[in-house]
């Protein structure tokens, strides 16, 4: 059977990718997680191989042969930082992505997909609004994330050289927030966990109470729904291409008001929430992806819309799973 290996499974996104490939890839593939933790409900869905990408010894955990596919989603991020300690971004997004791409070089897989941040273009969408996938970098050094977007930059530039050099197929994904459920609402913010915006949103909808609209509620933002950024994936895992580079999302743009209205919508019950506008307070970022790429050469095609992905949302809820 082909293998395909998913690193970094016990993540936020890792669950969700892990079932989507179970469920389209067919009898001929294996689907098997790696990480340094197990995850509950992915290990009942597939086996995971407890490693640490940091560690040379550990690779001997992992399959030498019949190795397809192999997706790196292990990069750390500073929403999941406590603290400010770059030398693991350095240490994990550039080494240890090195390590598994030369792993997957050297069992010869037929190919290497790669997660990484837009956090390297996001400031561009406050005067162009669409991002695109050929938008030259332009961020704060001075920033905590800096750290974070040049290594994720420098193995985004490894891949290229692996694949030039090795001729083996690479796909990259340059991804912007990932909506999706998960038990944990929280995410840090300089290195302190604080609750995500949406997720008190999503709250105050359930509990009835009043939700603050913040900013300017016209600005828009591409909400893509984790399960259209697995379609994505499998997609680059199946096509019969050398290399790409992908932004993820939707293409289209919700404005802020149409987001804090569907979710009052979704998950609101009898007692719907008041909606409080407060213009002085800070704006969301804005921004669109421009996904011509990955439509063109994956044939991706979101499924989710705004308000799809709200249900689907409200019944991960219900589930429970991850
Ligand atoms: N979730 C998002 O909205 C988002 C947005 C932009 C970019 N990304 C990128 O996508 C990828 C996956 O995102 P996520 O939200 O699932 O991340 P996550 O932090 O939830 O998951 C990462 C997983 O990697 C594992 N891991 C960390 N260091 C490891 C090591 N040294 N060896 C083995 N396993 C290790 C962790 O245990 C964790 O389970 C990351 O590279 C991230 O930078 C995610």
């Amino acid at each position: 059977m082909k293998k395909i290996l998913i690193f970094g499974v016990a993540g936020n996104m890792g669950g969700y990718l892990a079932e989507y490939f179970l469920q389209h890839c067919g009898p001929d593939f294996e689907i098997i997680g790696v990480d340094r933790i197990e995850h509950p409900t992915v290990s009942k869905m597939i086996k995971t191989i407890i490693m640490d990408i940091n560690n040379e010894e550990d690779y001997k955990k992992l399959p030498d042969k019949d190795v397809y596919a192999v997706i790196d989603m292990v990069g750390p991020m500073p929403s999941k930082m406590i603290g400010y300690n770059p030398i693991v971004y350095v240490n994990t997004n550039v080494l240890g992505s090195y390590k598994v791409f030369d792993y997957a070089v050297r069992v010869n897989a037929d190919r290497i997909l790669y997660a990484k941040s837009f956090a390297d273009i996001l400031r561009r969408g406050e005067t162009q609004l669409v991002l695109h996938v050929d938008d030259e970098p332009d961020f704060d050094y001075g920033d905590q994330h800096a750290v974070y977007t040049v290594t994720q930059n420098a193995a985004k530039d490894l891949l290229r050289c692996v694949h030039e050099y090795y001729k083996i197929k690479t796909f990259t994904f340059r991804l912007p927030h990932i909506y999706l459920w998960n038990s944990d609402d929280k995410y840090n913010v300089d290195g302190a966990p604080r609750k995500m915006m949406h997720r008190i949103i999503i709250d105050n909808a359930i509990a009835g109470d009043p939700i603050e609209v913040w900013g300017d509620y016209t600005r828009q933002k591409d909400m893509v729904y984790i399960k259209d950024l697995c379609q994505m994936f499998y997609k680059a895992s199946m096509v019969d291409r050398e290399t790409g580079y992908y932004n993820v999302g939707t293409g289209i743009g919700i404005p802020l008001l149409e987001q804090i209205e569907g979710i009052r919508d979704v998950f609101g019950t009898t007692r719907k929430s008041e909606l409080i506008f407060c213009p002085d307070k800070p704006n969301a970022p804005r921004y669109i992806m421009d996904i011509k790429e990955a439509v063109e050469e994956l044939g991706y095609e979101p499924k989710y819309s705004y308000l799809d992905m709200l249900e689907d949302m409200r019944k991960e809820r219900e589930l429970g799973r991850f």
